[in-house]
């Protein structure tokens, strides 16, 4: 008891991982931002800069706070640089392997008392609990993209999680601005169990043949009141992200209804992964994002 987080470290500093810092940074609390290389920590820190200035350009922060929160964030360029961090999310790519990796290196690091949060969008929390050493401090904490938009945070426990625990995330997720729900560890939780497959089937509708790129965004956002079409939001989500999402529902529920599309397989064995890539269902190289399909 008594535990107050001061420093978070946040692990992969790619779309959500940045995205995280940069509201860490802005609600007071002492960053540190770990990635593979040197290069993709400053190439995070530099879209966390983009973002903020655009803050800044709409008047949403002073430029003072943009200052001060870039100030509060340390490059990690290794996991032992995260050893004294109260709280550590993970942010790196959706594939269980890296996941469970990076707790094996990581735990020997932290201090007892430090709480584990991943924010993976789908796999089981609970498994990912037990490769730790402290599954009871374990919490998933599901941002979406774009994270200093965004409202929602799911927590998600896994069986092992303590009250204690789960108490101090929903204080930390409030503390950011953020609004938090709770949902049973269950495999992409509430919101990608529903997201997920609707995009899926857009894509399904693409490979068959029933509309173009043009015409499936058009009618779901026009017919649906969409803000954005499935397949756009697919590229934004990154396509990537997308199939492993998919696979895990698949595998995790045992249900033919989340067979990830063919179409969708064949774009990420291309590299097509969305906007990170410049292509996806769009290309993203000029500049209008232009159908492919
Ligand atoms: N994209 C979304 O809309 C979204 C929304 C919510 C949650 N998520 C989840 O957030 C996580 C990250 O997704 P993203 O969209 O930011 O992906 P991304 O591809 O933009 O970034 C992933 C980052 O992780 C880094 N990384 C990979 N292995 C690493 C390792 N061993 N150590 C340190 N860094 C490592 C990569 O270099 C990369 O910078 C995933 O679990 C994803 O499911 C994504």
């Amino acid at each position: 008891m008594g535990f107050d987080i001061k420093r978070v470290g946040v692990i992969g500093a790619g779309q959500m991982g940045n995205g995280i810092a940069h509201v860490c940074a802005l609600a007071g609390y002492d960053v540190s931002l770990n990635d593979m290389s040197t290069e993709r920590i400053q190439l995070g820190l530099a879209t966390i800069n983009g973002n903020m200035t655009r803050q800044v350009n709409k008047a949403l922060i002073a430029d003072a706070d943009r200052v001060a929160a870039l100030a509060r964030i340390t490059p990690a360029v290794n996991l032992d640089a995260l050893a004294e961090c109260d709280i550590v999310i993970e942010a790196a790519t959706e594939n269980e392997q890296v996941k469970r990796k990076i707790f094996q290196q990581l735990c020997p690091v932290l201090k007892p008392e430090t709480l584990l949060a991943t924010n993976t969008s789908s796999i089981s929390i609970t498994r990912l609990a037990a490769s730790t050493d402290r599954p009871e401090k374990f919490v998933g904490v599901h941002f979406m993209n774009p994270v200093p938009l965004m409202q929602l945070v799911e927590l998600v426990r896994g069986i092992a999680t303590d009250d204690h625990t789960f108490d101090l995330c929903k204080k930390f997720v409030l503390r950011l601005g953020k609004i938090s729900t709770v949902a049973e560890d269950f495999p992409a939780f509430i919101v990608n169990r529903i997201l997920l497959p609707m995009i899926n089937e857009a894509i399904y509708t693409l490979y068959e043949g029933v509309g173009s790129v043009d015409a499936i965004d058009t009618a779901m956002r026009l017919g649906a009141n969409h803000p954005m079409g499935p397949l756009q939001l697919a590229d934004f989500i990154g396509l990537d992200t997308c199939l492993s999402i998919m696979q895990v529902l698949y595998e995790g529920l045992a249900d033919s209804k989340y067979r990830p599309c063919p179409l969708l397989v064949k774009y990420v064995e291309a590299g097509w992964l969305g906007r990170k890539t410049q292509r996806g269902f769009y290309d993203y190289r000029g500049e209008k994002p232009i159908p492919t399909r």
